[in-house]
């Protein structure tokens, strides 16, 4: 089965992580500077990403770790960000899209994007695309994009993209998973159709226990909190479980673009084999249509020579 000690040495390589601070983006920035690879922690809260970073530079001497501030839920935030990335680093070997939020009740980005569609999709569809050229530009790239098995029940209403008409914070949730899925199914279609090495794959961690069942409840500590956080504490895998499969998909040389990995036992539990994700998310249609209307909503264009 494949694990951590299968990671090679990764001296050389610069990784992005966005949400590197806690939960799963804080195990696979952990495993990946331990394997001796530059990894930029792209986290919104400085004081969060500096503890982390402090945690893994204390278990790691020579661990080779930046952070750079990322806001996914401003679009000015991510132009930012990509400019000061480049400004230090000359290649992008991996950009891990993992930062999250879920079952959020309806809050809005500062551009005006319902919050989990704009931050887990559309804030990394415009990350991607402002980097884009540093990913082109070396060889054998990667993209791994987070997904969850909530994009089974995922859909998406075009003529009510930012649910302004009706909200359902587990709808949204789901939508915006399944956008992720849509999305990077798309980005490996593209790279195929120019010729570009790079790679793009999906994954999911199953349940693992994490803040992420806290945040959206936060400000409300009523029933529904305690039973987001019964959730994950009756049927979640440690975060480090939970961070394998995008460990696999970022470092595993066997692994091709366009594929989906999550856990092996029933998609939810255990080490990371190739998953199997809903008709929908194949569904070329409708992700093309995601991906013109996410090009128009974020202003970033994806140029592919
Ligand atoms: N845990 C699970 O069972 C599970 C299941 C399926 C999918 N996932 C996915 O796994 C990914 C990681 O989640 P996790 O479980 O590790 O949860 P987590 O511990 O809550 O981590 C989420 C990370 O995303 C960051 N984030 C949220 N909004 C952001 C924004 N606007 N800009 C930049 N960073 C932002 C958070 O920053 P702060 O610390 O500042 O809030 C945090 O670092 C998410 O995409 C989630 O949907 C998790």
């Amino acid at each position: 089965m494949w694990n951590t000690t299968k990671i090679e040495n990764m001296e050389g390589k610069v990784i992005i992580v966005t949400g590197a601070n806690s939960g799963i983006g804080f195990h696979v920035t952990r495993v990946l500077a331990g394997k001796n690879a530059t990894v930029v922690l792209a986290s919104r809260n400085e004081e969060k990403a500096k503890k982390a970073l402090k945690k893994i530079s204390d278990e790691y001497k020579s661990a080779k770790l930046k952070y750079i501030n990322l806001d996914l839920a401003d679009l000015n935030s991510i132009i930012e960000f990509s400019k000061k990335f480049k400004s230090q680093f000359n290649r992008l070997d991996v950009l891990c899209n993992n930062a999250g939020v879920m079952w959020f009740p309806y809050k809005k980005t500062v551009d005006g994007f319902e919050l989990q569609f704009g931050t887990n999709h559309l804030g990394h569809f415009a990350l991607t695309g402002n980097l884009l050229d540093y990913l082109l530009k070396t060889e054998n790239s990667r993209v791994i994009t987070m997904s969850s098995i909530a994009h089974f029940t995922g859909k998406i209403d075009f003529s009510d993209i930012n649910d302004e008409k009706r909200y359902n914070r587990y709808s949204a949730y789901s939508k915006s998973k399944l956008s992720n899925l849509l999305f990077a199914f798309e980005l490996q279609r593209k790279f195929d159709e120019h010729n570009i090495n790079s790679l793009s794959i999906a994954t999911h961690p199953g349940i693992a226990r994490t803040n992420l069942f806290n945040s959206g409840t936060a400000g409300e500590k009523n029933i529904r909190h305690y039973f987001h956080k019964t959730i994950s504490f009756l049927f979640g895998q440690t975060a480090y479980l939970g961070s394998i499969p995008m460990l696999r998909a970022a470092t595993d040389e066997k692994i091709k673009g366009g594929k989906y990995y999550g856990p092996l036992i029933l998609g939810l539990w255990g080490w990371a084999v190739r998953n199997f994700s809903s008709p929908r998310s194949h569904n070329k249609k409708l992700a093309q249509k995601l991906w013109e209307i996410s090009e128009k909503l974020t202003g970033v264009t994806y140029k592919f020579n």
